[in-house]
Order: structure tokens, then C-alpha cells, then sequence
């Protein structure tokens, strides 16, 4: 099928790869024109695993395209998706203006001649949004343009994103006719996936439900851990104990720093937003993000009290990505606590996988954080190393080596990677979370 998808962003450019992958033509709009010279030129400008070679391959294949003209990605695709940004705004509602704009810039270049056309919305938008979109798009369209508008949310997770796309769980899409449902089945039957098929509010409501219940699951763990801390019990035994009951499940029962990343606190807000507005204030995700909040607060205290003074302390983080296999530092809690420590005067040196360069370009780190050479050399003379971000390189590393860099072997581990048995056998004093310490 031709397919077309405005925005070219972490969505837009990972499904439109996937899309051409499973031989749909996909013609991609940006209308940063920097970004589609680089995709152009073969470059990819995010981190993702397999992602450039997907693009590579389809580009020379002939089912890949990028395009800064919104009016050639209307006249090229038979279905138009958006993908654009959805961010915050202050008081916790989304800003939608990218999705006003990309809709009337549709409408403009939508011509009778072209036939009908499914436009669909990709990014996450409150519930009704698809009919704001469906009442523009006819506002601005000229006389005699037949279209549907459909709702087809995402649940790619970065880092995974290629694999998460080729192989999906499930594929939900929300429709209000008959033709715009069979182009959908179209273009995913390929991708042999469950589907579900609902109204267009169901299925806008069901990425935020679904985001937001997997930050439940954090804050659950997260909440339980304290009680661990405080009996004595393992929180790692506990998770296992609970993801055994197959209701239940293993995913998303890491305790930890809390969640970051550019969807979840979004996610949770918008949804907190969304329901009061309709009426219903949603009291458990209040819960859901103060616990969230207060795992970061928590931790710092921990390494207050043993630190006594951060001031002049030389602390090691190792990681500033928002999780692992990414280098994406959105609401990054590592940042964020790294900037809580520099706050109170702690000298600050810190590495990461991926996210160097990132960090340094969009992470707000404070003017005295220190990017280490190597992930050994910025343990140098460090009196505690603080793990931010659940990288396996983190996990697999080698513990003599970082007792011979610091000056006292000591971590805070805010993944909860080692064994405190193992850290015991080395003599590293070993602080995590939701275990006896
Ligand atoms: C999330 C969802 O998992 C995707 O399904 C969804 O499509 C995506 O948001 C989106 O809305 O676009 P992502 O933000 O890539 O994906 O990251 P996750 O893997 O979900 O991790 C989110 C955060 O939760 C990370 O900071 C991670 O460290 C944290 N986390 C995750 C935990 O603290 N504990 C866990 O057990 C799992």
C-alpha cells in the first residue's frame, strides 16, 4: 500500500522504516529540512538498535522516501498518519497545536481527484481528539475531498523499537467506517499481530491507559520496596514471589529510581488531566506520580546519610540515559538526581553508554558536571559511585576494577544490578533499593 507519515520523529521514522520493511511504499514528511537531509544522506539522528540498516536497506530498496512537502506526502499516501509531538504544557494538559497545524496542512492538499483518504493519528492525544481533527480537517479541505479519520496509537518502547514494530503484541485501531477499517487490516496484515479493532475514543483511550497502568506497575514495586527496606524483606524475592502469577507478570516490577523517558510522566499527567476535565479525578494516579517523585528523594537521602556532607564529595554516576539501550535523556532521573547532588555542592562525574552526547546537548546538567573518559576513569578518587540507568555493561561490570579506581568503595545502586552478596565478597559497601543494606 502507499502510506504516508507526517512527522518524521522517534515514531514516525522507526514505523515508516517497519512500514517499508513489510513492502508498503512510505513516503516520510518532515518539515525540518536538516533532518531529511541527514536521512537522506543514509544517517539516522536517534539511537535505536537496527534501525539504521532498516532505513539503508528500504531507502535503496525504493520503499522509503523523505520529503519536507507535506502536499507530496498527501498526494503520495493513501492513508496519512500523524506522528508529530504531543508535549506537556505547564499545567499537565497536552498541546495539541502540532496536530491543529499537521491536520490543516493536510486539508489544504487533499484534492477530489485524489480519492479517499484515511488519515490516521499516530501520536498520543487525549480521548476525542480524532473528532477535533475529523471537524478541521473538513473546515479547511476543499469541496468534494472524500476522508475518514482513524486512531492508531503506538506501544513501541525505545531501545526496542524495531523489533517492537516487525513483531507487535497487539495492533489496535479505532475506525468509524468500513473502508477506512479494511485499509488499516491492509497495511497490518503482513505483520501477522493480534488486532483489535474499536471505535476511534477507545482506541485514543487505551495508550493512555496502557502507559499509564505500566507507571502503576513502577510505582507499586516501588511503593513495596519501602515497605522491604523497612521489614527486612528482599524486594527483588518479592517481584519474583509476585510475576510468578502469571495475572500478574514479571515486566515492569523492577524496583528503582522511578520511571523517566519522554512518555510515561507525560503519559500519567495527561491522563490525570484528561479525566479531571471530564470529571473524574483520577486520585490513584496522583498516587502513582507523587510515589515516583518521592523514589528519587528518598535515594538522595539515603546518600546523604551515609555521605554526611555531599560538598566537595567526588561522586562517579554511571548512567544518563532515561533506561537502558537508548540515548535518549528525556526526563532522565539520573540527570535529575545528578543535578539534586550538584546542587548541594557534590562534584560530579559521570558516564554513560550512549547518552554522552545527548546529555550534553539537551540534558540541562548542571556547568559543573564532568563527562567522564571512560566508565573505569571516572570511578578515579570517587568516594561513591551512583547508578542511574540500568545498562547491562553497568551490571557486568568488573568490581575489582572499580575498588582499585575509588578512593572508598561505595555504591548506590538506584537499578538494583548486583548481588549484595557478591558486593559483600569484594568488600564494596552496597546501598540499593528495596533490600537490606
Ligand atoms: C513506553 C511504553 O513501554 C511503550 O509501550 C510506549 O509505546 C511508549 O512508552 C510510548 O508511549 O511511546 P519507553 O518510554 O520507551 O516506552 O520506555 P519503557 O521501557 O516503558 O521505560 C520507561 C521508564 O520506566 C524508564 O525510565 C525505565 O527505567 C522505567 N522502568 C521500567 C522501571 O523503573 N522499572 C521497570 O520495571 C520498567
Amino acid at each position: 500500500m502507499k502510506l504516508s507519515i507526517i512527522g518524521t520523529g522517534y515514531v514516525g521514522l522507526t514505523t515508516g522504516a517497519c512500514f517499508a520493511e513489510v513492502g508498503h511504499e512510505v513516503t516520510c514528511v518532515d518539515n525540518n529540512e536538516e533532518k531529511v537531509k541527514t536521512l537522506l544522506e543514509g544517517k539516522i539522528p536517534i539511537f535505536e538498535p537496527g534501525l539504521e540498516d532498516l532505513v539503508k536497506r528500504n531507502v535503496a530498496a525504493g520503499r522509503l522516501k523523505f520529503t519536507t512537502s507535506t502536499a507530496d506526502g498527501v498526494r503520495d499516501g493513501d492513508v496519512v498518519f500523524i506522528a508529530v509531538p504531543t508535549p506537556p504544557q505547564p499545567d499537565g494538559s497536552v498541546d495539541l497545536s502540532f496536530i491543529e497545524k499537521v491536520a490543516r496542512e493536510i486539508a489544504e492538499s487533499l484534492k477530489p481527484e485524489y480519492g479517499f483518504r484515511v488519515i490516521v493519528d499516530k501520536s498520543t492525544v487525549p480521548v476525542k481528539t480524532g473528532s477535533k481533527v475529523e471537524e478541521t480537517v473538513r473546515r479547511y479541505a476543499p469541496e468534494g475531498v472524500e476522508f475518514s479519520v482513524a486512531s492508531n496509537p503506538e506501544f513501541l518502547r525505545e531501545g526496542c523499537a524495531v523489533d517492537d514494530l516487525l513483531n507487535p503484541d497487539r495492533v489496535v485501531f479505532g475506525v468509524n467506517n468500513d473502508a477506512a477499517a479494511d485499509m488499516m487490516r491492509r497495511i497490518y496484515d503482513p505483520f501477522n499481530a493480534p488486532v483489535l479493532v474499536t471505535d476511534i475514543e477507545s482506541a485514543e483511550l487505551i495508550k493512555h491507559a496502557a502507559n499509564s497502568f505500566l507507571a502503576l506497575k513502577i510505582s507499586y514495586i516501588n511503593a513495596v520496596a519501602r515497605v522491604c527496606e523497612k521489614s527486612g524483606a528482599d524486594i527483588e524475592k518479592v517481584a519474583e514471589g509476585i510475576g510468578m502469577d502469571a495475572r500478574i507478570g514479571r515486566q515492569f516490577l523492577n524496583a528503582g529510581l522511578g520511571y523517566g523517558g519522554s512518555c510515561f510522566p507525560k503519559d500519567v499527567k495527561a491522563f490525570i488531566n484528561i479525566s479531571e476535565s471530564l470529571g473524574y479525578p483520577f486520585e490513584l494516579l496522583k498516587q502513582v506520580e507523587s510515589i515516583n517523585e518521592d523514589q528519587r528523594s528518598l535515594f538522595l537521602s539515603r546518600i546523604r546519610e551515609k555521605l554526611w556532607v555531599l560538598q566537595e564529595k567526588k561522586i562517579a554516576l554511571w548512567g544518563l540515559a532515561f533506561k537502558q539501550n537508548t540515548d535518549d535523556v528525556r526526563e532522565s532521573v539520573a540527570i535529575k538526581l545528578a543535578n539534586d547532588m550538584m546542587a548541594e555542592g557534590a562534584d560530579l562525574t559521570g558516564w554513560d553508554p550512549q547518552g554522552m552526547e545527548t546529555a550534553k546537548r539537551f540534558g540541562n546538567l548542571h556547568e559543573s558536571f564532568t563527562y567522564g573518559e571512560d566508565m573505569y576513569a571516572c570511578l578515579d578518587g570517587a568516594e561513591a559511585l551512583v547508578i542511574g540507568t540500568e545498562w547491562p555493561e553497568f551490571a557486568n561490570a568488573d568490581l575489582e576494577e572499580i575498588k582499585k579506581r575509588m578512593r572508598t568503595p561505595l555504591i548506590f545502586d538506584g537499578r538494583n544490578l548486583y548481588d549484595p552478596e557478591v558486593m559483600a565478597a569484594h568488600g564494596i559497601e552496597y546501598h540499593s533499593i528495596g533490600r537490606a543494606s
